[in-house]
């Protein structure tokens, strides 16, 4: 029979030098793998005689759970020495003074559009929204604008489908379609996002941002749209005195309709706005067209309504004196570390809008 104390201490002393994961695995199939010093000692029990088996199995088998014990052990000790390496290589002195983190900065068209939402609220209006790819009938049909209407190729429409109906809506109007369906006048609201026209040049990006305002009650007149756009000018640039001026327009959707332009001068390099005598257009406006009312279900004998649209990149630049609109969509980091806005100022009306 073997000398089962002979083996068991050759076993324990290639166990001795076992000092890392690739010997201990190495061993280990030495031990038990399937041509294994002990895999082979249990190969041998068939060829026994009844009188030797009992013995060398029982001999055999403790033998084995000795060695697999043992080798149990090392592998938890390896296991523990490995988490305390870890440990000892990422523990943090919470007692060391903080150091200074620049977080990321609030980009300018953000900021913009915070400063016109806390601007039209204190008078207000409350924010809607609605979808980037609108459907035709949302983005031109029920703004009066049908089919063949010169004014939708103005508008360089991205189509999503060969059947024109589903796109990414060309301006922001379409909120006031979806505002006045889901609920009954008055309406007082204003809606920001993203909108897209094909079109891209230092300052068109086929890719850019409106501000929709519109505002139905009984009896509103041109007169509260001017009146509306006078504080929005005034809060926004943060002036006293502001130029405005109103350019007949056309647009389907309002009725009579007009461009609005503000003063400016441009003194030592810098733009100046509302004075001057130099004009800037910033938004098309009107009063809501009949059909408009007629088509969201409201009546336009009863119900009437200004509706303005305004450019928030454009604004963006004017205030910030920013000439390329492209920069705005490039994503870079620079640009934005220059340009954007500390994330904890907040602007509201009576802190003051920005730096
Ligand atoms: N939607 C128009 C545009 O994108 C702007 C506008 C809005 C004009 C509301 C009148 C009323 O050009």
């Amino acid at each position: 029979m073997e000398n089962f104390n002979q083996i068991e201490s050759n076993i324990l002393n290639k166990i001795k030098n076992v000092n890392d994961r690739n010997s201990y695995d190495s061993i280990k199939t030495e031990i038990f793998g399937k041509k294994g010093i002990i895999t082979e000692l249990f190969k041998k029990i068939g060829s026994l005689n009844q009188s030797e088996k009992k013995e060398y199995a029982s001999k055999l088998n403790s033998l084995k759970t000795k060695i697999t014990e043992i080798l149990e052990k090392k592998l938890t000790d390896f296991n523990q020495s490995e988490i305390n390496k870890k440990l000892e290589n990422e523990k943090i002195d919470v007692t060391l003074p903080g150091r200074t983190y620049f977080a990321g900065k609030i980009h300018p068209v953000s900021q913009v559009i915070d400063e016109v939402t806390s601007i039209f609220s204190e008078i207000g209006f409350s924010v809607e929204d609605g979808p980037d790819v609108e459907n035709e009938y949302y983005n031109f049909s029920a703004l009066n604008t049908p089919e063949n209407h010169p004014a939708r190729d103005m508008h360089d429409t991205f189509y999503l489908d060969r059947s024109k109906d589903l796109l990414l809506r060309t301006h922001t109007s379409p909120v006031q379609i979806r505002t006045m369906l889901k609920s009954k006048p008055p309406f007082k609201i204003i809606a920001p996002g993203r909108t897209y026209r094909h079109d891209s040049d230092k300052t068109h990006s086929p890719m850019f941002h409106q501000l929709e305002g519109l505002h139905v009650d009984k009896n509103i007149s041109m007169g509260h749209l001017k009146g509306c756009l006078y504080y929005f000018v005034k809060k926004f640039f943060e002036v006293e005195k502001v130029k405005i001026r109103f350019r007949p327009s056309h647009f389907p959707f309002t009725e009579p309709s007009a461009e609005v332009d503000i003063g400016y001068k441009i003194h030592n390099g810098k733009i100046k706005i509302g004075e001057g005598d130099k004009w800037l257009e910033i938004l098309g406006c009107g009063m809501v067209h009949p059909k408009v009312l007629k088509n969201v279900k409201v009546n336009p004998n009863q119900y009437q309504g200004y509706a303005f649209g305004v450019g928030i990149d454009r604004l963006a630049m004017l205030k910030y004196e920013i000439n390329d609109l492209r920069a705005f969509f490039e994503s870079d980091i620079r640009w934005l570390e220059f340009y954007g806005f500390d994330p904890l100022d907040v602007p509201t009306n009576y802190r003051g809008l920005s730096r």
